[in-house]
C-alpha cells in the first residue's frame, strides 16, 4: 500500500514541470507593439505555449503562440526558451501565462505618443562581486518603476573562456527574473549591450566567442530600437564583436540621418568616449571619439551612456572637444555591482568632467516633451547628482521626409 501510494506521489511530482528558472523580456522589434518573452528551464521541459491576453479583457481573450527553444552553450542543462508577441496594442498591459502553469506575468507595451513621461534606467558592469550587490542595486531600480533598463555590457562577468564562471550567468538572471518588477507587478524589459566581460578575450573578436551573450539576448551586436517618434535607442558594440570603425561606424551614420525628426536620441555602449578613471588617449575611447562622438555631435544624439570604468561621471555637454552648450552630455561609468567602485579624476583637473563620484550607482531617466531628466541613485537608493536639460530651439521636432 505505501508503496503503491509513493509510486504514485513521486510519478504524480514527475508529471509537474517545474516553474522556470527565469523569465526575462525585451524587445527584438517594435517596443510600441511587440514583446519578445524569454525563460529558462531544465533540458527535461521542452514545452514552448504561452498563453496571453490584455489585462483589462476577459479571460476569453486568451491567445497561444508557440514559441521556440535552444540549448544553453556549453552544454549547460538548461533550455532558453523564447516567442515574440507582435500586433500588440501599445500603451496596454498584457498578462501571460507559461504552457499549463498557474502562475500569471504581466508586462506593458510602451505608448505610441509621448503622452506621459518616459521613465527608464541605465547602468552596466553588474556581476562584478558578489550577487548580493547585484540584488540590492536591482530592487532599488525597480523602485523607480522604469519602463525598461539599459544594461551597458560587463554583465554577468562570465566570459566564455572561464568554465567555472559560466553558471555566474544563470545566477544573474535568476537575479534579476526576481528583482526587476515593478511595483504593479508588471516584469521591466531589458535592452542589453555587450561588454568586455561578456567575451572571450574581451575585444577585436567574433560573436561566435560570446555564445552565452548572443544565446541568451539573440539581439544583433548593433541595433537601434526606435520609440514611435518620440525616442530611439542606438546599441553599440565598442570593439568587443564588431570593430568600431567601418561597418558598424557606417550604419549608425545611415541610422541617424534617417532619424532627425526623432525628439530624443540616445546611444549606448561600454567602453567609455570621455573616461572618468582610464588613460583618455586609450585605444577604444580614441577611436570612439573619432568615429562615433562626431557622428553624434553631426547627427544629432542627445546623450549617451558609458561603462567600463567602474565610477559616477556626468561630462558637460560637449562638441568639436570642446564644452559647449549645443552639445552632447555623456553619463557613466558602469558601476551598478561593482562592490569597490575606482577613483575618479578631479572635475577641477579635466575639461570635460562636470562631476564625478567613487559610488556603486545607477542612472534614472526621465524624458518629457520639453525636458530631460537624469538622477544618479546609490544603493541604499539615495540620490546624489540631478541634472536637468531644458530642450533647445535647435532640437525641436523637425518635419518627417516625405
Ligand atoms: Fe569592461
Amino acid at each position: 500500500m505505501y508503496i503503491v501510494l509513493f509510486l504514485a506521489f513521486f510519478f504524480n511530482n514527475l508529471l509537474v514541470a517545474e516553474e522556470p528558472i527565469a523569465v526575462y523580456l525585451t524587445w527584438q522589434r517594435d517596443p510600441l507593439t511587440t514583446m519578445t518573452i524569454q525563460w529558462i528551464t531544465s533540458l527535461n521541459d521542452a514545452r514552448d505555449t504561452l498563453h496571453y491576453w490584455p489585462e483589462a479583457k476577459e479571460a476569453d481573450k486568451i491567445v497561444a503562440q508557440e514559441g521556440v527553444h535552444s540549448r544553453m552553450p556549453a552544454f549547460y542543462p538548461y533550455l532558453i526558451h523564447r516567442t515574440e508577441l507582435s500586433h500588440l496594442e501599445p500603451g496596454t498591459s498584457y498578462c501571460f501565462k507559461l504552457n499549463d502553469d498557474e502562475k500569471v506575468y504581466k508586462f506593458k507595451t510602451m505608448p505610441a505618443q509621448l503622452a506621459r513621461p518616459i521613465n527608464f534606467v541605465a547602468g552596466g558592469d553588474m556581476y562584478h562581486d558578489e550577487i548580493e550587490y547585484v540584488s540590492a542595486m536591482n530592487q532599488q531600480a525597480a523602485t523607480t518603476n522604469p519602463d525598461f533598463v539599459l544594461i551597458g555590457g560587463d554583465i554577468a562577468y562570465a566570459e566564455d573562456r572561464n568554465k567555472s564562471r559560466q553558471k555566474r550567468w544563470i545566477e544573474w538572471l535568476v537575479v534579476w527574473s526576481k528583482t526587476m518588477v515593478a511595483q504593479d507587478g508588471r516584469l521591466i524589459p531589458m535592452i542589453p549591450t555587450i561588454g568586455n566581460h561578456d567575451v572571450d578575450k574581451g575585444f577585436n573578436q567574433n560573436p561566435s566567442k560570446a555564445a552565452f551573450y548572443y544565446a541568451l539576448f539573440n539581439l544583433p551586436g548593433y541595433r537601434a530600437l526606435d520609440f514611435g517618434n518620440y525616442l530611439s535607442v542606438l546599441a553599440l558594440d565598442s570593439g568587443h564583436t564588431h570593430p568600431i570603425e567601418g561597418a558598424q561606424t557606417r550604419w549608425l551614420e545611415h541610422t541617424l540621418s534617417e532619424r532627425p525628426q526623432v525628439k530624443h536620441k540616445l546611444a549606448f555602449y561600454h567602453v567609455p568616449a570621455y573616461p572618468s578613471v582610464r588613460d583618455y588617449n586609450n585605444k577604444n575611447s580614441r577611436a570612439i571619439r573619432r568615429h562615433w562622438t562626431t557622428l553624434f555631435e553631426k547627427l544629432g544624439v542627445h546623450f549617451a551612456f558609458e561603462h567600463h570604468d567602474h565610477a559616477f561621471k556626468r561630462t558637460f555637454p560637449l562638441k568639436n572637444r570642446e564644452v559647449d552648450a549645443s552639445g552632447v552630455v555623456y553619463f557613466g561609468d558602469g558601476a551598478w555591482g561593482v562592490k569597490s567602485p575606482r577613483s575618479p579624476r578631479n572635475p577641477k583637473n579635466t575639461w570635460y568632467l562636470a562631476r564625478t563620484a567613487k559610488k556603486r550607482h545607477f542612472i534614472h531617466v526621465k524624458l518629457f516633451a520639453d525636458k530631460r531628466e537624469f538622477t544618479a541613485i546609490d544603493d541604499k537608493g539615495i540620490p546624489f547628482d540631478f541634472s536637468t536639460h531644458i530642450m533647445q530651439q535647435v532640437e525641436q521636432l523637425q518635419p518627417v521626409p516625405a
